[in-house]
C-alpha cells in the first residue's frame, strides 16, 4: 500500500498544508500560526559560512561522508558529551526520529512503538511506514507524562517509548528524574527510550534534561539545528545511537540518503563555532515574552490554555468551539488567525486549538481571537 494511503500519513502532512492553503486564500489578511517555521535572524556566522562556501573549490561541492561532516561530528559529540562513533548527521530531527524508530523495531525486541497523546503527527505516520503498531499512553492536563502510566503500558512487545521534551503540541518539559525513569523503563522492557530534542533551546522552566543526561545502551537522542538555528529549510539534524546499533543506522541512513547537504552541514558547522550563546539566549527570551503576551491576551479571550515550559506552541481551548477543522477555517475567514485543529494531534486535545508563536504578530492575533469570542 502506498505511505500516502496508510492511516498515520493521513495526518499533518495533507492538514498542514490543507490549513496554510486555506489561510493563503482567505479573502483577508490572516497571522499565521500554524508551522513552526522560526521567523527570526539565523546566526550571522552562518550566512557567512554559506557565502564562503560559494567560492569554494568544486572538490567541496561533491559528496561528504554519508554520516556527516567529521568536523561537524566531532563538535556535536564535544557539545553533547558522546563519543562521536555514535553520531549521525541526519536530513533534520525527521531523519533522525526515522532511523531511531527503524532502529528499535530492527532489534526484533517487539513491534509496538508507545506514543503520547497528544501525539506530534509525523510519529504515528512513521510508526505506520516502518510496520510498527502504536500504542498510547496519556499526558496529564499539563501535558506531563507519569512514569507510572508509561510502566504500566510497556511490555515485551514495546519496541521503543518516543518522547518529545520540550513537547509539541503541549510545551510540557520533562524534568531529570522522568527522564531517568523512561530510561529505566526501556531497559526493564528490552526497549529503546526515543528522546526528540528538537525544541531543547526554547526551555523556559530551566527544567529540561537531556535523555543524553541518563547513561544507556537503551537510549537514542535526535535533535537538530532547524529550530535552534532557525533553519527548517537547511535540513540538518543528529542522532546518538548506542554503540550496538550505530553501524545499522549508518547503513540504513546511507541507502536512503546516500549523503546529506554538505554546504549546509559546513554552514552549521560555521555557526555553531562562531556563534555566542547570547545567540540562542536572545531567541529563547524572545519566545517566551510571547508566551506571556499571547496567555495575557487569551486570558482577556476569556480562553482555557496551556502555558508551555518550553517549545513553540499553545494550546487554548474557547467555549463550544472544539479544535476541528471546520473550526479552523472558521477562524482563519471570521478572526483572521490561522492555527492548528487540536485533534491533528490525537484524542486528548480534540476541544483545543494549537497556535505556534513563531510570528512577531501575537499580540494582534490574540487581540482578534478576543474580539472573535468576546
Ligand atoms: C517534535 C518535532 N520533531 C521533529 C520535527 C522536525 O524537525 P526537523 O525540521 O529538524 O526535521 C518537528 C518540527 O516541527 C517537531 O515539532
Amino acid at each position: 500500500m502506498p505511505a500516502a494511503h496508510l492511516p498515520g500519513m493521513d495526518y499533518e502532512r495533507p492538514l498542514f498544508f490543507r490549513v496554510m492553503q486555506y489561510a493563503a486564500r482567505a479573502d483577508r489578511d490572516v497571522v499565521g500560526m500554524v508551522s513552526g517555521n522560526p521567523d527570526w535572524e539565523p546566526p550571522a556566522a552562518l550566512r557567512d559560512g554559506l557565502r564562503a562556501y560559494a567560492d569554494a573549490d568544486p572538490e567541496a561541492f561533491q559528496y561528504p561522508p554519508s554520516e556527516g561532516l567529521t568536523k561537524l561530528r566531532a563538535e556535536i559529540a564535544e557539545r553533547r558529551g558522546v563519543d562521536v562513533d555514535r553520531v549521525i548527521v541526519t536530513n533534520g530531527t525527521g531523519e533522525a526520529n526515522y532511523l531511531a524508530m527503524a532502529s528499535a523495531l530492527d532489534r526484533g525486541a517487539g513491534d509496538e512503538i508507545l506514543l503520547t497523546d497528544p501525539v506530534y503527527p509525523y510519529y504515528p505516520g512513521k510508526t505506520e511506514l516502518l510496520g510498527g503498531t502504536q500504542r498510547y499512553v496519556p499526558a496529564d492536563e499539563d501535558g506531563q507524562l507519569d512514569p507510572a502510566a508509561v510502566r504500566e503500558r510497556a511490555s515485551e512487545d514495546t519496541a521503543a517509548i518516543l518522547v518529545n521534551t520540550p513537547n509539541n503540541p503541549t510545551g510540557a518539559v520533562y524534568d531529570e528524574a522522568t527522564m531517568r525513569d523512561l530510561v529505566a523503563i526501556a531497559e526493564a522492557n528490552d526497549a529503546l527510550l526515543l528522546s526528540d530534542e528538537v525544541y531543547d533551546h526554547f526551555d523556559y522552566s530551566g527544567r529540561f534534561a537531556s535523555a543524553l543526561g541518563v547513561d544507556s545502551e537503551h537510549r537514542i537522542v535526535t535533535n537538530a539545528f532547524s529550530k535552534s538555528m532557525a533553519i527548517t529549510g537547511f535540513r540538518v539534524g543528529y542522532a546518538v545511537f548506542p554503540e550496538e546499533l550505530v553501524d545499522a543506522a549508518k547503513t540504513r541512513h546511507m541507502l536512503v540518503n546516500v549523503a546529506g547537504s554538505r554546504p549546509a552541514q559546513q554552514a552549521v558547522l560555521t555557526a555553531l563555532q562562531e556563534t555566542d550563546p547570547a545567540y540562542y539566549e536572545a531567541n529563547r527570551e524572545l519566545m517566551a515574552e510571547r508566551v506571556e503576551t499571547f496567555t495575557a491576551a487569551l486570558d482577556d479571550a476569556g480562553a482555557e490554555y496551556t502555558t508551555p515550559d518550553g517549545g513553540f506552541y499553545v494550546l487554548a481551548r474557547f467555549e463550544d468551539f472544539p479544535g476541528t477543522l471546520a473550526n479552523v477555517e472558521r477562524l482563519i475567514d471570521e478572526a483572521g488567525v490561522a492555527g492548528m485543529p487540536g485533534d491533528a494531534f490525537g484524542t486528548a486535545r480534540e476541544d483545543w486549538l494549537r497556535f505556534a508563536l513563531v510570528t512577531p504578530r501575537v499580540e494582534e492575533a490574540a487581540d482578534r481571537l478576543a474580539e472573535f469570542f468576546g
